[in-house]
């Protein structure tokens, strides 16, 4: 059962994040962990947000052509964005998620210590999975170590401005009600990458704009929208295992 003091009444749908206003208004809600957070999230998390849509389109500028050959999704989810690609593989720190999803190919286990030979993989994927993590270090190590050398390794992660804007990493449970969930920001995702052996190919960020007005249509209304117009909610890095 979820507590119900970490819970913010509300009958509105999550954009991926909690607007400040909101969070002002619910200073004594205890964030939840991702573990617990994602237990409960995951029989509705396959609705897509703002922040899981520019995501996705950071993953298709950025990726283009590149090989899917021998594919991870580690942090997979529900293993919505693997669900197409043939023998890709996917992982994720909660079972309940996995399950939701039912796909094949899956396994539970901690990114910070992935149950796979070194090099197994030529296109790693860990997306909104990191700023979950308060030292994100461990796992851009073992990014690192189970991709090829000259394979790749494409991070996503909440972005720091939206997180100085005050915005919050959310979900909407099945009753309706919005939950916070943990979140730590890592300002230095190329630094830590690059001390992996990781070499930066490209970054970018996904703002808020016509793309995802929609959800701020549905959820908190258009003046919202018109106010983060412009708030980067994601930020992307693709790099190369150089050795
Ligand atoms: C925002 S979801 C993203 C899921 C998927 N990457 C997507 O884009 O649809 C974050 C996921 O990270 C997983 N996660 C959090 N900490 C993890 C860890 N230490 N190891 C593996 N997965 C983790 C959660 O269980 C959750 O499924």
């Amino acid at each position: 059962m979820l507590d119900p003091r970490n819970a913010i009444s509300s009958t509105l749908r999550s954009l991926g994040i909690l607007a400040p206003r909101r969070i002002r208004a619910h200073t004594s809600v205890t964030p939840l962990g991702a573990r617990e957070a994602y237990r409960h999230w995951a029989s509705t998390y396959r609705t897509e947000t703002a922040t899981s849509c520019l995501d996705e389109e950071l993953a298709q500028r950025m990726l283009g052509q590149l090989s899917r050959r021998r594919l991870l999704d580690a942090g997979c989810g529900v293993g919505r964005r693997i669900a197409a690609i043939p023998d890709a593989v996917g992982l994720d720190a909660s079972p309940e998620m996995l399950a939701a999803g039912g796909a094949r190919n899956v396994v539970a286990g901690d990114v910070r210590a992935m149950p796979f030979p070194s090099e197994s993989f030529d296109m790693v994927w860990c997306r909104l999975v990191l700023g979950h993590l308060p030292d994100a270090t461990n796992a851009y190590q073992e990014l690192a170590r189970v991709c090829c050398v000259g394979g790749h390794v494409f991070v996503t992660d909440f972005h720091s401005d939206a997180a100085a804007a005050g915005h919050r990493r959310s979900f909407t449970d099945q009753a309706g009600v919005v939950h916070e969930i943990e979140h730590y920001v890592h300002r230095d995702h190329i630094g830590i990458a690059q001390a992996t052996g990781l070499s930066l190919v490209a970054s970018d960020e996904g703002a808020v704009g016509t793309s995802v007005r929609r959800f701020y249509a549905q959820g908190i209304g258009l003046k919202a929208y018109r106010k983060d117009k412009g708030l980067k909610l994601v930020a992307a890095y693709l790099f190369r295992r150089m050795a």
